[in-house]
């Protein structure tokens, strides 16, 4: 039997338990009222419909659900490819694929369609996951007061190769889509006479295209032969893309996609390989331009300065190809966590 003083002991216990309880259970609520009213506010600063992105927790948060990949191509880079394979997949691994139409194929937006297409995109909840693509600049969301940064990824081509099959496209178009008239169709001068005649279709000043196109929406991001342009691309290149691939090692590129965000990509590799609309587009009547034709164009200065973009981006590339199975060719990285304390 319990003496009166235990009983009164075990009161005291009771109590203390009881009291802590409600303590806790009344930080839990408040916190909880927090991160709903937070979300509340995301949601309509968002301007997007209700939905779980902003009501979980960090712990619960689901990327893959959430997830926005912007694809600002660059033309003729073989980009058409891989949307193909993005268009062919997306219903079976349930996700959207969004083509961003800009008036007259504007590369730069217009300072009202930057607030309305960041917003856009990041409050459409009913389109995520997503994958937007258009002949856009790079656009930096984190300018617009946004919660959220979308994945940027891009391809780049060799300059003057990218040149040449633009120059082709405009006369002869593609195979992708043979009957629309394209804007020099008519013209048979190849591209060596261009050269030769300096006509302004094969101008080098034409190749000062993928440097603006990851310098962004600045003006001296537009300027043929800005050193700061060249920077300002290769520092967003490293900083703000999360993979760029080369057209030339386009299966790596989708390879690498793959294993990172099996959300999106799930099959992608497979497909390009065994399907062959991915490889369909080819500039129709390309001639390769002679030795002295590179020879001139290989002496401008534009040239240099988007070949060592290139570089810059095959470099970072291969770089990233080779981490997936280094130090064993065999074998994927891999990585964990130990010794957590404490236990
Ligand atoms: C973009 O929209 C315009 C106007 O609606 C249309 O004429 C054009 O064909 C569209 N471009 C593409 C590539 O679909
Ligand atoms: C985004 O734009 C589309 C098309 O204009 C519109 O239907 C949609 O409601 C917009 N979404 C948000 C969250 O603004
Ligand atoms: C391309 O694909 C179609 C349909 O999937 C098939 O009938 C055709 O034989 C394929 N062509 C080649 C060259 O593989």
């Amino acid at each position: 039997m319990l003496t009166s003083k235990q009983l009164f002991l075990l009161i005291i216990v009771a109590a203390l338990v009881v009291i802590s309880c409600a303590f806790y259970w009344i930080l839990f609520t408040e916190f909880r009222s927090n991160r709903l009213a937070d979300g509340a506010a995301l949601r309509s600063a968002a301007g997007g419909p209700s939905s779980s992105l902003a009501l979980s927790a960090p712990a619960t948060y689901d990327f893959d659900q959430n997830l926005v990949v912007i694809y600002n191509r660059v033309p003729k880079t073989g980009s058409t490819s891989f949307v193909n394979i993005a268009y062919d997949l997306c219903k079976r691994n349930k996700y959207h694929v969004l083509h961003i139409n800009v008036t007259a194929n504007m590369h730069v937006l217009s300072l009202p369609n930057q607030v309305s297409f960041v917003r856009n995109v990041t409050g459409w909840n009913a389109m995520k996951p997503a994958l937007y693509h258009g002949h856009m600049a790079f656009l930096d969301f984190s300018r617009f007061q946004m919660p959220f940064k979308p994945i940027y990824i891009n391809l780049v081509r060799k300059p003057l190769d990218r040149l040449v099959s633009y120059y082709y496209f405009l006369r002869y178009g593609d195979n992708y889509r043979p009957n629309l008239v394209r804007k020099k169709a008519g013209n048979k001068m190849t591209f060596d006479e261009c050269v030769e005649e300096k006509q302004p279709d094969c101008d080098p000043k034409n190749m000062w295209l993928q440097i603006p196109f990851f310098c962004g929406h600045a003006a001296e991001c537009w300027d043929p032969g800005s050193e700061w342009a060249l920077n300002q691309a290769k520092q967003n290149l490293v900083n703000e893309y999360f993979l760029v691939g080369v057209t030339e090692e386009m299966e790596d590129f989708i390879d690498l996609l793959e294993k990172s965000l099996p959300r999106l990509f799930k099959g992608f590799k497979e497909h390009y390989q065994h399907s062959n609309k991915s490889h369909l587009r080819q500039t129709s009547s390309k001639i390769p331009p002679s030795d002295e034709t590179i020879a001139a164009i290989k002496q401008s200065k534009i040239w240099k300065m988007e070949n060592e973009l290139y570089e810059f981006a095959l470099k970072q590339f291969q770089f990233t190809r080779k981490k997936l199975t280094i130090p064993d060719k065999n074998k994927l990285q891999t990585f964990m966590y130990e010794k957590i304390r404490p236990k």
